[in-house]
């Protein structure tokens, strides 16, 4: 049977909802967070219902009910990643802290070390690179928008010692070939790392078959809470990395006389109270996942995405930027009259909810030469109808914006 999107959206409390001006919600900025099945919603109820307590501490019933929920949800996600186990599995706020963590781990490189980003990597993925000593390179895009081999391979040498490239990128929509990457990473020498931001939504990702070395995600980009996410790190490179913060949780000895000795991983990364309350949002959205037809959720985004490009295409005010791209059905565009925040704010009296602006990606905005982008992202709960909306909506800013 056919991926159905209205059953599928059903389970969504807020798609039923309407917006500030009494339209009827249509939700298309996907890629900045996803919104939450009842399911995941539930699940975060009932855990402050009955099983709110403090994990790794308590010696009675409560806490270790709540530790079994934070415990099992790390086993769920190791095997959704195809992790070599929970072990592999550390838990934080999401994709930013995964890619600082990340950072922090190599402040030892020095000026004649180099790291390689690409330039539509998104501002977490800049920033705490610019920090360390290591020289950056930025590998371009192809003319079409999609990776560029060419000049990846010309970037990358023996003094490479990082390779981080988001999986998804979140202007764009630009789907990297990761293992393609990954190998040409390794030949190097380099280490691997992938932000995966924009992936979880998309489908299962198996992290070992993307030869990944590094894997950072949020859960609210695929239908889980804010302020949860996840780092896959492969277990001998994990080994050999210090606590990131430290506190309660994470020592196995502290004195005032010696040095303090650490745990084992992965509880050597989550120093204080982890947001356990999010963790069971996460465990209840793995389940969500599993549940999902991923393949007729595919199919069905693809048919959303070629009509928007159609509708995009046969307004003549709009420009699609590098239409060319594989893309994930995030859609960048400009109106040649009006600013991007104004073609947002009328999309939003007319219900559409879309992102206006930079997107954290200064760099690519620059590439594109634009001062901004309208985008729009799309989830499997986004239905034809929704996507018809937009038609009429686009011509209202021609009116506004009307051309000579
Ligand atoms: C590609 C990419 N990387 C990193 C991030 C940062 O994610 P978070 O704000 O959940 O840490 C985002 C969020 O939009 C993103 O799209």
């Amino acid at each position: 049977m056919d991926f159905d999107a209205d059953t599928f959206r059903r389970q969504f409390p807020i798609l039923g909802s309407k917006n500030r001006f009494d339209k009827p919600l249509i939700y298309f900025d996907n890629a900045a967070t996803t919104q939450l099945p009842e399911c995941v919603i539930a699940a975060m109820a009932e855990h402050l219902r009955t099983s709110n307590a403090n994990v790794h501490r308590g010696i009675y019933g409560l806490s270790e009910q709540a530790e079994a929920t934070y415990e099992s949800t790390r086993r769920a996600v190791a095997r959704w990643m195809n992790a070599r186990g929970p072990q592999e599995i550390i838990f934080n706020s999401g994709t930013t802290e995964g890619l600082n963590f990340l950072a922090a781990q190599y402040t030892s490189l020095t000026a004649a070390d180099e790291i390689i980003l690409f330039v539509q990597e998104h501002h977490a993925n800049i920033l705490p690179w610019q920090r360390l000593r290591a020289a950056i390179k930025v590998v371009n895009m192809a003319e079409s928008g999609d990776f560029d081999a060419e000049d990846f391979g010309r970037k990358l040498s023996g003094r490479t010692k990082i390779v981080t490239v988001a999986h998804i990128g979140n202007v764009l929509g630009t789907i990297n070939p990761l293992r393609r990457i990954g190998e040409m990473a390794h030949a190097a020498g380099a280490i691997f790392i992938v932000d995966g931001a924009q992936s979880l939504s998309h489908g299962p990702l198996d992290v070992r078959a993307t030869g990944c070395d590094f894997f950072v995600t949020s859960a609210h980009k695929a239908f889980g809470p804010t302020g949860i996410g996840f780092l896959y790190g492969r277990e001998e490179l994990l080994e050999g990395f210090r606590p990131y913060h430290v506190g309660g949780g994470v020592p196995e000895q502290v004195s005032f006389d010696r040095p303090a000795t650490f745990r084992g991983i992965p509880t050597r990364f989550e120093a204080g109270t982890p947001n356990i309350v999010g963790v069971a949002g996460l465990g209840a959205a793995v389940k969500f996942w599993q549940k999902i037809d991923w393949n007729g959720v595919q199919s069905h985004g693809e048919r959303l995405q070629r009509r928007v490009l159609e509708i995009l295409g046969d307004n003549a005010s709009v420009e699609i930027l590098k239409p060319g791209s594989r893309r994930a059905g995030i859609i960048s565009f400009t109106h040649r009259r009006a600013h991007p925040h104004d073609v947002a704010s009328i999309l939003d009296s007319e219900g559409i909810a879309v992102r206006a602006g930079h997107h954290c990606a200064q760099p690519l905005t620059k590439a594109l030469g634009v001062n901004g982008t309208v985008r729009l992202s799309l989830a499997p709960y986004n239905t034809a109808e929704e996507i018809e909306k937009l038609a009429p909506a686009l011509q209202k800013i021609d009116k506004i914006f009307p051309g000579k």
